[in-house]
């Protein structure tokens, strides 16, 4: 078996194993002219016999952080050890590219992969509902105090917040997902479309969503976390300024506040793939400290302090 970097030449073959899986519905085949034009990450492919059997993608979230995705492997040629193998070789590249975090998500019936990154030393940070759906349409906002928020306000609002809490600090976008603290800049800058709600001067109620790129993308819900009369009205409010044709969520379930926003999303006629029950899992793997790699250093070559 060989793991090498993909090439324009392996374009069709990495199609045709997409095609194998979700009904035809992968979403590799739209990334995959970025991916192979190498300018945000690096796709590796597996090969048997001189022949592409599986290929993965390896991007980064945020300064240090590396982000692991759109692992496949032909169906007919899997349990042979090539997922693991790009696995394994991705993270030696991203720690050789000065990750210092990793992370991945996968859905709840992702057995293989789950079983793949644990064996890694991954390990689950927190969960999430994926939602998606339509929301009822209106042509103008309501007139319910509805402000846009600055970037101070919707990091100190998010910081804050249950919803950040009941996601153990995970903020999401799309099925990426990065530690609010790791970088709330680069958090917030995923969800640039957003919205609260003031009483007394303080923002109580906050909605943080990023548009689709194009009308018919779905609009991505990234926070929705405040009082409960609030969280209709700020739905509604970014339906009608955004229009767009679809919503995607990830939330958290935990907490009265995270319960409440689930059941307005879900009265609000969002569904869920598993009963709205958690369905999509972080997982992160952390270099390992600089100090356990100096005591191996047998050559005496120094580390360097921010290798940790
Ligand atoms: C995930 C995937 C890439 C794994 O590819 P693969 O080449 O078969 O992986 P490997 O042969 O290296 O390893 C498979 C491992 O998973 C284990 N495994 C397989 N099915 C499993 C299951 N249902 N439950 C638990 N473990 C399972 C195997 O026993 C093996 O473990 P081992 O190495 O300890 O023996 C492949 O299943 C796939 O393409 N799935 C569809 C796409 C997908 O779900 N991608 C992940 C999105 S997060």
């Amino acid at each position: 078996m060989e793991v090498r970097r993909a090439r324009p030449a392996d374009r069709q073959r990495i199609l045709d194993i997409s095609a194998q899986i979700w009904d035809g519905y992968d979403y590799v085949p739209l990334m995959l002219d970025e991916w192979l034009a190498g300018t945000a990450g690096e796709l590796l492919v597996a090969a048997l016999d001189g022949d592409v059997a599986a290929f993965s993608y390896r991007t980064w979230v945020a300064e240090g952080h590396a982000w692991l995705q759109g692992i496949r492997t032909d169906t007919a040629l899997r349990g042979k050890g090539l997922g693991r193998a790009l696995t394994e070789r991705s993270i030696e590249r991203a720690w050789a590219d000065g990750a210092r975090r990793i992370g991945l998500s996968t859905y709840i019936d992702n057995h293989a992969s789950m079983h793949i990154v644990e064996s890694f030393g991954f390990r689950r940070m927190a969960s999430f509902v994926y939602l998606e759906g339509d929301l009822p349409g209106r042509s103008e906002p309501e007139d319910t105090g509805v402000v846009p928020l600055s970037d101070g306000e919707a990091i100190r609002v998010i910081g804050r917040s249950d919803y950040l809490a009941a996601a153990n600090g995970r903020f999401p976008w799309e099925w990426k997902f990065l530690s609010f603290d790791w970088s709330p800049r680069t958090a917030i800058a995923w969800a640039p479309y957003r919205i609260g709600i003031r009483r007394d001067g303080e923002v109580v109620s906050a909605l943080c969503a990023s548009p689709g790129s194009t009308p018919s993308d779905a609009a991505f819900l990234s926070f929705l976390d405040g009082e409960p009369d609030d969280l209709l009205a700020l739905l509604r409010h970014a339906q009608a300024d955004l229009g767009a044709a679809k919503w995607e969520a990830m939330m958290p379930k935990d907490g009265d506040r995270g319960a409440r926003a689930l059941a307005v999303l879900r009265d609000s006629g969002l569904r869920s793939w598993s009963g709205f029950s958690e369905d999509v899992f972080s997982y992160e793997l952390d270099r390992v400290p600089a100090l356990s790699r100096e005591a191996q250093n047998v050559e005496g070559r120094r580390v360097p302090d921010d290798a940790g």
